[in-house]
């Protein structure tokens, strides 16, 4: 982010804060219950999903040459990461070319080879078949011509993009909007995973991505956790492209006057959270920052990660370490607390007990995210 737009964004919450208003949009807005349960709408989402680069992992999350990273993703699509010898990055389906098994569980390691755990069939790191036991049983088979099913895989401001189908493996820079020179800004290449917690969360994924996308709930659902830290319903929020940022203000900001504008850092005033479409989210704190990784299993199902990652060099000691890990709980149980309403939610609607849903005014990232979110679905 650019110095004058720090300083820019800054002046737009303090001038709210000073008028006690909010950024308001002329009309209410909503969404209805089917395109939270609907398995038809479900499935015309992932396809859409699979057409544009997403968020799957940050690059220290695949450390070295050899290291590889199995995940299930979209719609439970069995995904495997590497880092292949000379470093470079691939996105591979989890699966052998001899009868499907995964060729790793879920979860990450390191190998110069991959061995099928059924016949053994192995594979190096970019996905190259290099042995098959008893091959003359395959007399058709010719194993330099055997990969891994490839998906397009980019590394990008720190991070790993997959794409999962198109002929054209799209660039990731082009598709965030301008939001790349953020993650410049923030150095997220320079930092590295300190601690993870995930599961399956019985939601569907765009409650997750809304719990992020306004503060209106802040004081109330988050009462014993971070409500005392922040403004009441006030957070500012831009577009670019699918993707959002959302400026979340704390109770310092109304110290800013007192500081000389040349010193003002958006960082220690606000959370900028950045939601990347269409499930993957950045929580800048002060000095480190989380990402929560939404995946999208079923209509009901999302498997949710919450990650923080912290400046290289950083865990030396046990006193930073302590300070990394205060960080992480308290992120944690914050967001404990929206994806059990995201769950509760999600049952109230199966029983049939919600006809629909309001959006506030001021709640305008969510009208905005769900008229986005249509545009994309519907796109060929
Ligand atoms: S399924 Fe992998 S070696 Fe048979
Ligand atoms: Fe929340």
């Amino acid at each position: 982010m650019k110095r004058e737009k720090e300083i820019e964004l800054l002046k737009r919450c303090a001038g709210l804060l000073a008028e006690n208003s909010r950024e308001m949009a002329d009309e209410e807005g909503g969404s209805r219950p089917d395109i939270y349960l609907s398995q038809d709408r479900f499935e015309k989402e992932m396809k859409s999903f699979e057409r544009f680069p997403l968020m799957v992992a940050h690059s220290s999350q695949l450390p070295e040459n050899g290291s590889y990273l199995a995940l299930d993703w979209l719609g439970g699509f069995p995904l495997l990461l590497t880092r292949d010898m000379d470093g470079e990055v691939h996105a591979f389906a989890n699966a052998c070319q001899h009868r499907g098994s995964p060729l790793a569980q879920n979860g990450c390691g390191q190998a110069r080879r991959l061995m099928c755990p059924y016949h053994a069939w192995t594979y190096d790191m970019a996905g190259q078949l290099k042995s098959v036991p008893h091959k003359s049983g395959f007399p058709s088979l010719d194993p330099t011509k055997v990969k891994l099913s490839e998906l397009h895989a980019s590394e990008f401001g720190g991070f790993i993009w997959v794409q999962k189908s198109g002929d054209t493996k799209l660039d990731v820079g082009e598709h965030l909007a301008g939001l790349g020179d953020d993650l410049k800004w923030i150095n997220a290449a320079d930092h590295v995973l300190f601690a993870e917690e995930s599961r399956i969360w019985n939601s569907n994924w765009k409650f997750i991505v809304e719990g992020g996308l306004e503060s209106y709930h802040f004081k109330i659902a988050h009462r014993d956790t971070i409500a005392p830290l922040f403004n009441d319903t006030l957070s500012v929020f831009d577009e670019f492209g699918p993707h959002f940022r959302s400026v979340l203000t704390k109770t310092s900001l109304k110290q800013l006057q007192e500081i000389d504008e040349e010193n003002w850092q958006i960082r220690e005033t606000a959370n900028v959270l950045y939601s990347f479409y269409p499930s993957a989210s950045l929580l800048l704190q002060p000095d480190h920052f989380a990402v929560i990784d939404a995946i999208p299993l079923s209509p009901s199902q999302t498997h949710i990660s919450v990650r923080t990652f912290v400046p290289k060099g950083s865990m030396e000691t046990e006193k930073s370490r302590a300070h990394w890990q205060a960080n992480f709980d308290f992120t944690r149980d914050t967001l404990l607390e929206d994806f059990e309403l995201a769950v509760q939610i999600q049952k109230g609607l199966q029983s049939g007990a919600t006809k629909q849903f309001r959006f506030g005014r001021f709640e305008n990232a969510l009208t905005r995210f769900h008229q986005i979110n249509e545009q994309m679905i519907s796109k060929e």
